[in-house]
């Protein structure tokens, strides 16, 4: 469990240190409306606290959530015990990895949003996760996942000395609560790494509290490479698009996000 970043001081945070993140909900609401609809299923990887998951079973789709961290688990089965029954009955939850998990069921979309592919920092563990995918998937089932672009300016700045940016910085309605979230960002450009500390401070009526930092490493993953790995893992771009309003990729001056429907190559012969 060594390796798992979301324990508990950052699981029981998430969702209000994440209130923001609403830009992404009707697309992967409508992409799993159209390959699952309401017949079939969708497999959201590393569902967290059901930020995208419960909003994507609200709309109709049953689905299932996986996740490494047991603290995230934990804040969704809280999430889920207060909703309605419509909802639980369209939400399964398991914990594994997705580098190696095995759920006995194939699913029409296996979806991962909000960059989390790019946790998977070694190639070996890329194509370890595509490996998992493919076997979830009914024949004409997809992948689809999302990753930001590399930003070359703040990768040419890290020679510069790093500086906490604000984050976030959210009240809380109930018991005038205020948690503020900032970061500190390097890259290993050597080893194509991102390490990211975040600083979460918290208030109560503008009085602090108390503070704790949490460290998180990513890779990124520019287009091109992308479209080896896909190669590489045996799968074939169905959808590239660069917002969440998919408009194609390749057509944008300055796409911002790389958000890919891929599926396994054997099916297109
Ligand atoms: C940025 S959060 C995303 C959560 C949620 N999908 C969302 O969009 O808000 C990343 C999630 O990945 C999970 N995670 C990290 N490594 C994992 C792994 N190897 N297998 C499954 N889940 C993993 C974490 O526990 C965490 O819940």
């Amino acid at each position: 469990m060594d390796d798992i970043y979301y324990k508990e001081r950052e699981a029981t945070r998430y969702d209000l240190e994440y209130r923001w993140k609403t830009d992404d909900i009707p697309f992967w609401q409508g992409l799993t409306q159209e390959y699952a609809g309401r017949e079939g299923v969708a497999l959201e990887l590393a569902c967290g606290t059901l930020r995208v998951t419960y909003p994507v079973a609200e709309s109709g789709v049953r689905v299932h959530g996986l996740d490494h961290s047991p603290w995230m688990l934990t804040e969704a089965q809280k999430r889920l015990a207060k909703a309605p029954a419509s909802i639980r009955e369209r939400v399964t939850l398991h914990q594994g990895d997705m580098r190696a998990f095995d759920l006995v069921q194939q699913f029409d979309i296996v979806y991962l949003p909000f960059n989390t592919l790019l946790i998977m920092r070694t190639t070996e563990d890329q194509l370890a996760l595509f490996d998992s995918v493919r076997r979830h998937l009914k024949p004409g089932g997809v992948f689809a996942f999302d990753l930001f672009v590399p930003d070359l300016t703040r990768i040419a700045n890290q020679a510069r000395p790093a500086v906490w940016a604000n984050e976030q910085d959210e009240a809380l309605s109930e018991g005038g609560v205020r948690v503020q979230r900032d970061s500190l960002t390097r890259y290993d450009t050597l080893r194509q790494r991102i390490l990211v500390k975040f600083r979460h401070r918290e208030y109560v009526n503008g009085v602090f509290q108390h503070e704790f930092i949490s460290d998180l490493q990513l890779t990124y993953i520019f287009p091109r490479e992308l479209e080896h790995l896909i190669a590489r893992a045996g799968f074939e771009i169905v959808d590239y698009w660069g917002d969440y309003n998919r408009t194609d990729f390749w057509s944008m001056q300055e796409p911002w996000k790389q958000i890919l429907v891929v599926r396994p190559k054997e099916q297109l012969q």
